[in-house]
Formats: structure tokens, sequence, C-alpha cells
């Protein structure tokens, strides 16, 4: 991930354009500020794990980048006035705002807790379409501006263990769809990006361990979203295949489902596993509090 700084592009036309990430701190968001870096864009790096956001941004720095680190919670109103407040007080402008920050949580709907639903839409819709308003008054101002947004290609490939969490990527996609034309008159523009299953924390987070389906290489994911910062465009479907894939299920109902149903035999299987490991870890737990009492 390193290596970017040895190939600093000449004459970038994003150097010293301010890029917000949110999500930084790991996976899509740290490699797209890695692979950012060979541009010489000012950055302004956001997650809430200090620690982690801290790495990022010293690593960064040491790269010759101007970074902008900020702790911040994207559910929260007055950390979401701090991302785009401290970005204008440092940096005077927001050229590219990526909303990156997100989760996903697999579980049967009947069975989601509340807790989650409300996690995931909060996370991924919610603190997406505010931050996204309050960027776009910004770049209104300016006469220029790019928001980026992390949707998924389960937004098209809807599959039932992930249900809440493909509709939230659903609802990022169509809002995505639909402010468009209303700020391509302000010289706006809206990309929604789609991934397949690359290799970060998310699936640790969402529950499903390590997968026994096939995740793609995130730095190739990284160097794609640089690539659509510098030529923009509506959206980012990636790996490619996943392109043809989702138009030919679109074709046929059968198709679809036997795709969707086949993600969602490989999403049941990484969950049950880590269901599995977390109860017998529990059971070590419990018996290792009666010994010690
Ligand atoms: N990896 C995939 O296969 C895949 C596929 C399709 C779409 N996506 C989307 O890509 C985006 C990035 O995911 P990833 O794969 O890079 O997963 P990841 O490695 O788990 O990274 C998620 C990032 O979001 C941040 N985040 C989560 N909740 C946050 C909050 N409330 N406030 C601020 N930051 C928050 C996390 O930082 P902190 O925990 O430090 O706050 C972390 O930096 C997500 O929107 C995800 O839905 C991923």
């Amino acid at each position: 991930m390193h290596n970017v700084r040895d190939k600093e592009v000449k004459d970038s036309p994003i150097r010293d354009k301010v890029i917000v990430i949110t999500g930084a701190s790991s996976g899509i968001g740290k490699a797209v500020s890695f692979a950012l870096a060979a541009h010489k864009p000012k950055m302004v790096i956001v997650a809430r794990r200090k620690k982690k956001l801290m790495q990022t941004a010293g690593s960064l720095k040491r790269m010759g980048l101007k970074v902008l680190p900020i702790v911040a919670d994207v559910r929260d109103s007055e950390d979401r006035d701090k991302i785009i407040d401290l970005s204008i007080s440092v940096f005077e402008s927001i050229d590219v705002f990526i909303n990156n920050a997100g989760l996903g949580k697999v579980n049967l709907f009947l069975e989601q807790p509340e807790r989650e639903i409300n996690e995931l839409i909060e996370t991924n819709v919610l603190s997406l379409i505010k931050l996204t308003q309050k960027a776009t008054k910004v770049m209104k101002d300016q006469g220029y501006g790019h928001i980026i947004n992390l949707s998924s290609s389960l937004a098209m490939l809807p599959t039932y263990p992930f249900a809440v969490y493909t509709a939230t990527k659903a609802a990022v996609k169509v809002f995505s769809d639909c402010i468009r034309e209303e700020l391509e008159g302000y010289g706006i523009k809206v990309s929604t990006v789609l991934p397949g299953p690359y290799g970060t924390e998310f699936n640790q987070v969402a529950n499903i361990g390590k997968a026994s389906f096939k995740v793609y290489d995130v730095i190739k994911l990284a160097q794609e979203i640089v690539n659509l910062i510098l030529k923009p465009k509506e959206n980012l479907i990636l790996p490619k295949k996943f392109g043809p894939l989702i138009w030919f299920t679109n074709l046929s109902k059968k198709f679809k489902k036997t795709v969707t149903s086949g993600i969602a035999a490989q999403i049941m299987a990484g969950k049950l596993e880590t269901d599995k490991k977390l109860a017998s870890e529990k059971e070590i737990f419990e018996a290792e509090i009666k010994i010690t009492t």
C-alpha cells in the first residue's frame, strides 16, 4: 500500500484539492487515502477509532501530504458539523467528499435485533444523507464539487441474510441517482460505487468471520476510486465482471434467484461459523469464571 509514494504523479489535476473521506481508519477508506497520496491532495480523514486514524494520518504525513484527521462518529450531529466546519477552516474548500463510512450486519430479518437495524440505517443512510447535504451546500457556494457515495453490488443483487444492509445500500444508490440531476446545475457531480466483496474489516464487523467466498483486492478498488475522482462517472461497479453479472441476473427471475441464493448460502455459512466460534468462546469464558470463583 505504501509503495505509491515512489510514483508521485506530476501535475495531477487533484494536487492540493481537498478530499474528505469518512471511514478512513481501515479497509476501503484507508486504501483510497494511500492510493491518493501520489496525487498530493489535501486530505481530511474521518473515523471513530483514534489510534488507527492517527496511524493512517502519520503514514500519509510521512508521504508528504497535508492531512487533517478528525475523530468523529458520523451518526452524531455535532460531529458531522465538526467534519464540515474543520475541513473549511483548515483547508478552505471541499472538492471531493467520499461517504465511505459504513457497516454490515448479517442476520435473518426475523432475528435481527432492533439495535442492529438502527445502527445500519443511522450509519449507512441517515448520516450519509445529512453529510451529503452539508457538503453540497458548501459545494454549491463554491460552484463545483464531487460527491462519491459507497453503495454495494448487493443493492442490485438483493440477498436475504443481508436484508437491512442491502436495503440501506439500495437507498444510497437511489438517493445518489435522485440528487444528481438537482445538483448538476451547481457544478456538483455525484457518483455511486457498488463494490462486490473486498478484503477489509467488513466481514468481521458483519459477523461473517472468514467467509468462504472469494474476496477481491482492496488496493485495486482504491485505485479505481482514484480514477473515478480523476474522471467522474455515475456508477462504478467493481470487480468489473459484476457489471455483466448484474445485467444478466436482471434478465431472468430464475437466474437471479440462483445467483442470490448462492450468495445467501455462502454468507449464512460464514455467519454460522462465526456464531459457533462465539458460542464456544463464551463457554470457555464461563468455565474460566466458574474455576476462579
Ligand atoms: N468490503 C466489502 O466487501 C464492501 C462491499 C460493498 C460495500 N462496502 C462498503 O464500503 C464501505 C467501507 O467498508 P470497508 O469494507 O472498508 O469496511 P471496514 O474495513 O469495516 O471499514 C469501515 C470504516 O467505516 C468507519 N465507520 C463505521 N462506522 C462509523 C461511524 N459511525 N462513524 C465514523 N466512521 C465509521 C470505520 O471506522 P471506525 O470503526 O474507526 O469508526 C472504518 O474506517 C462501507 O460503506 C461498506 O458498506 C464494502
